[in-house]
């Protein structure tokens, strides 16, 4: 069966817009990716419908809106492959949930003198959280360096990176700047043997939930998080996936309503259990539903198709951007997924995606919160095309020819 790629464009009601009198060629769904017509209903529908304060009241309404949410977190499981909802916590995106793990795990397991292995590729939603915890505990972070020429991850450095004090490793599942899909299992089996304590292992799956089925019992990593606003869903929306012995032990980080199990003035306040401990406060609910949304979405289509598909679009793209005179791609070929960083001989990427904006196409340019990765390209940004499953191998056409065009006027 051929992916119906024109059939899905007319789901995305903002994908017929005009930008600058030309047709949107939208390129950045890394940065977030747009809805379709089912997230923005379902959304609509809870505030028409449904729209009551959640696990608060009696009334129809309330438990109406609670029932939702909760389908909400058990399809969340399944779709990653979760043993349990209550491996699911809702928080606002990635960078929230890496926060939590930090803030609560980190704070309290951790210990000074202990160390965490954070990547040369990671966004720095992957970096700041452990850079603030390490300064407040007195721990220390190392980091595990690209390859010189290739841009990769030598496995096999694992060995000289964990030691006795290793206690983290929190790594990218898909580069969002190289595209580069990293063998998470492989990684944490090899790291897990070659530690001496606890080790717990943090993925950071922005950019992978979206092109390829994540299943995090396969991964057996220990937490993985995600945003909702790149798998079509809502804004403000994110998921922490922990194992249950983690989250089970681990202390709440925000405090409010909703996360504790009993209040006193007089005696030490208790908490609820996990997910509740760390969802203090009213949730996103629309968010949440439009997310469960944008999970059936995508799942009728099957991320297999999905990932079939956006890999023909990935070869296609890297195959005719080859052809474009002075044009610099980052990361390797092979293995990966999303995106294409790149730049244009000696033009800044401002101008690059300043001159595509006027022709319609949408690329993200600067350093995609990954200065580090700039600094080990030695360059001070870069453009980045992005694939979604609604981009076509026109729209890679349209990029390519108005890429040979700046080659020829600027
Ligand atoms: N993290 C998003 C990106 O890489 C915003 O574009």
């Amino acid at each position: 069966m051929s992916f119906a790629v024109e059939k899905i464009r007319a789901d995305f009601p903002l994908l017929s817009r005009k930008i600058n009198n030309k047709p949107l060629v939208y390129l950045d769904s890394a940065a977030s990716a747009q809805k379709p017509q089912v997230v923005i209903d379902s959304e609509m529908n809870f505030y028409r419908q449904q729209c009551a304060a959640v696990h608060r009241g009696i009334h129809t309404l309330s438990a109406e809106a609670t029932e939702a949410m909760e389908k909400v977190r058990q399809k969340v499981a399944e779709f990653i492959n979760a043993p349990m909802k209550e491996n699911i916590v809702f928080v606002k995106g990635t960078t929230e949930g890496i926060n939590l793990v930090a803030n609560s795990y980190g704070r309290h397991f951790l210990k000074p003198g202990d160390n965490i292995i954070i990547t040369e590729m990671e966004h720095h939603a992957n970096i700041v959280p452990w850079q603030l915890l390490a300064k407040e505990r007195g721990i220390n972070i190392k980091v595990w360096h690209l390859i010189k020429d290739s841009g990769e991850l030598d496995i096999n450095q694992l060995a000289n990176l964990i030691d006795e004090r290793t206690r983290l490793l929190a790594i990218t599942h898909i580069s969002n700047v190289l595209g580069t899909i990293n063998p998470i299992s492989d990684i944490v089996t090899k790291a897990r043997a070659l530690a001496k304590k606890e080790l717990v292992v943090l993925v950071d799956g922005a950019q992978a939930i979206m092109h390829q089925p994540v299943d995090v019992q396969a991964l057996d990593c220990d937490f993985y998080v995600f945003s909702g606003h790149k798998l079509y869903a809502p804004t403000g929306i994110g998921i922490l996936y922990g194992k249950s012995e983690l989250l089970k032990k681990m202390p709440p980080w925000e405090g409010g309503g909703s996360m504790i199990d009993k209040v006193s003035l007089t005696k030490e306040t208790t908490f609820a259990g996990a997910p509740g401990r760390f969802e203090a406060g009213s949730p996103n609910t629309a968010g949440i539903i439009g997310l469960g949304a944008a999970i059936e979405y995508v799942s009728a289509l099957k991320l297999t198709e999905i990932q079939r598909y956006e890999q023909s679009l990935m070869d296609y793209a890297l195959e005719k951007l080859k052809q474009v005179p002075n044009l610099i791609i980052y990361g390797r070929e092979k293995n990966r997924a999303g995106v294409i960083a790149f730049n244009l001989g000696s033009h800044h990427s401002s101008d690059v995606g300043c001159f595509l904006d006027c022709h319609g196409i949408a690329i993200r340019t600067g350093q995609h919160c990954a200065m580090p990765l700039m600094e080990f390209y030695q360059v001070s940004t870069m453009c980045r095309a992005s694939i979604a499953l609604y981009n076509t191998h026109e729209e890679v056409d349209q990029l390519v020819r108005q890429l040979k065009y700046i080659n020829t006027i600027l």
